[in-house]
């Protein structure tokens, strides 16, 4: 049954809270686990939609997958299927990621073009380039993406843009080939970084991860391993733009500072006071600050995160002066923009620009989500709003962010998710 969060916001956030396991990394790993016959642990793996749909891959490949809490346990020697169904891609853009360990495994992988989605097109065309390079020979069929090769040998691959998933279906795919692969302009995401981790602790021979340069010696297999994700820097980013957005006070455990800087660095700038508390735990402090407008543009890592454009947005709402935001990653992010604007902000948007010129008060109102980002950037829009906001279409925040309503609870939010059928109160 359809649900909606309700939020009575006006009031500052104040408390803990304790960030879940990354999404981005989680689901890489569990596809990268397809590489190896051996038993995958995965710790801190967040209790996530998107998760639940990436193991049901895996099932349906063949793979023995079990979820036990934060906890996944994958066995991929069964594996014997090298097809993913259009139904689970298309309901997830990462499904993507089993090309590459596919390929690897069975010399041969089917999975469909992901297609669009709700920020923009989402080609695939540096992922299919770089296990060309490798050797496999790809084409297009049906709405398929059909990649073979006898052998993969390894060889140079320059990123025409520093692609996370195509860095990421690369890396897997390189780890099992003949030899040394390089991959130039790579992105330095932190999850690229966890990823290398991973196969790394399973016997892959990766170089560079969190540079722009990646070396790959292949390995002939990969054995099995115990990993924890690294935390979500994005659900951290979002915690902190709430407590800043309500001009609240509240300590953010799992905050890892060094990848969190672009962030930092302009919520600083804003006038937001940002006290260190160990290389993992950091204090968001706006009481009683005046919060100033600051301009943003989004670029790959290490630069401010596209994924948190939406919610720097909304918190730039409640700045004095006007912002603007420049989103360089994805041409289709601002959708959610209308819905902030019932809200009483007052934004406007022209090709990849947002003018945000902040205003004293957001006003709470029924709005809907269009992505997952937008999510939370209405959630932090109705945590600083007068009033009741009603969020629908909760599908998307579901993908991302685990025990939401409980952590912001946690934190002096007054959320509460009913179903559509529940009287809501106007
Ligand atoms: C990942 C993240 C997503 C984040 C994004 C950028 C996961 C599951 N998702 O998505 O949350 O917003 O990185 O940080 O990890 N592009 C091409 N051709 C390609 C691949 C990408 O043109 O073959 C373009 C995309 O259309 C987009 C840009 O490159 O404009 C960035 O995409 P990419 O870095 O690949 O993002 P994802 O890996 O899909």
């Amino acid at each position: 049954m359809a649900e909606k969060l309700v939020i009575n916001g006006g009031i500052p956030l104040r408390g803990e809270v304790d960030v879940s396991g990354a999404k981005n990394s989680a689901l890489v790993l569990i596809a990268a686990a397809i590489l190896s016959d051996e038993d995958v642990q995965l710790d801190n793996v967040p209790k996530l939609t998107d998760v639940v749909t990436i193991c049901e891959l895996l099932r349906f490949l063949g793979a023995k997958v079990k979820i036990d809490g934060n906890t996944v346990f994958i066995n991929a020697k069964d594996l014997n299927k090298n097809s993913a169904p259009y139904d689970l891609v298309s309901k997830m853009r990462a499904s993507f990621f089993t090309l590459g360990p596919l390929l690897a495994k069975f010399k041969e992988a089917h999975v469909p073009l992901p297609g669009g989605c709700a920020i923009g097109s989402r080609p695939v065309d540096i992922h299919l380039k770089g296990l060309k390079a490798l050797g496999a020979e790809v084409s297009i069929e049906h709405g398929m993406a059909i990649v073979k090769a006898e052998k993969l040998t390894g060889n140079k691959i320059y990123l025409d843009f520093p692609s996370v998933g195509a860095t990421e279906n690369i890396i897997m795919a390189a780890s099992l080939a003949e030899g040394t692969s390089t991959i130039e302009n790579a992105a330095r995401e932190p999850e690229v970084i966890d990823l290398a981790n991973f196969l790394n602790s399973m016997g892959a021979r990766i170089h560079g991860a969190g540079s722009p340069t990646i070396t790959i010696h292949g390995v002939p297999k990969l054995s099995g391993t115990r990993h924890s994700v690294i935390p979500d820097r994005i659900e951290a980013g979002t915690f902190m733009l709430a407590a800043a957005a309500t001009r609240g006070s509240i300590i953010v455990n799992n905050a890892q500072e060094k990848r969190l800087e672009s962030l930092i660095s302009k919520m600083l700038e804003s006038g937001v006071k940002i006290d260190i508390l160990s290389p993992n735990r950091l204090k968001v402090d706006a009481t009683q600050r005046i919060i100033r407008a600051v301009d943003v543009r989004t670029m790959p890592y290490p630069g401010f995160f596209t994924d948190l454009q939406s919610p720097m947005v909304a918190f730039l709402c409640t700045a004095k002066g006007t912002s603007v935001m420049y989103e360089t990653v994805f041409e289709n992010r601002f959708m959610y923009i209308d819905e902030l604007n019932r809200m009483g902000a007052s934004i406007k948007t022209e090709a990849n620009l947002a003018v945000i010129k902040g205003v004293p008060s957001l006003s709470g109102a029924p709005v809907s989500s269009t992505d997952l980002r937008a999510a939370a950037a209405l959630s932090i829009a109705g945590f600083a709003a007068d009033g009741e906001t009603i969020i629908s279409e909760l599908q998307y925040l579901d993908r991302g962010y685990e025990d939401f309503e409980t952590k912001c609870l946690g934190i002096g939010g007054r959320i509460k998710r009913v179903k559509i059928t529940e009287e809501i109160k106007k």
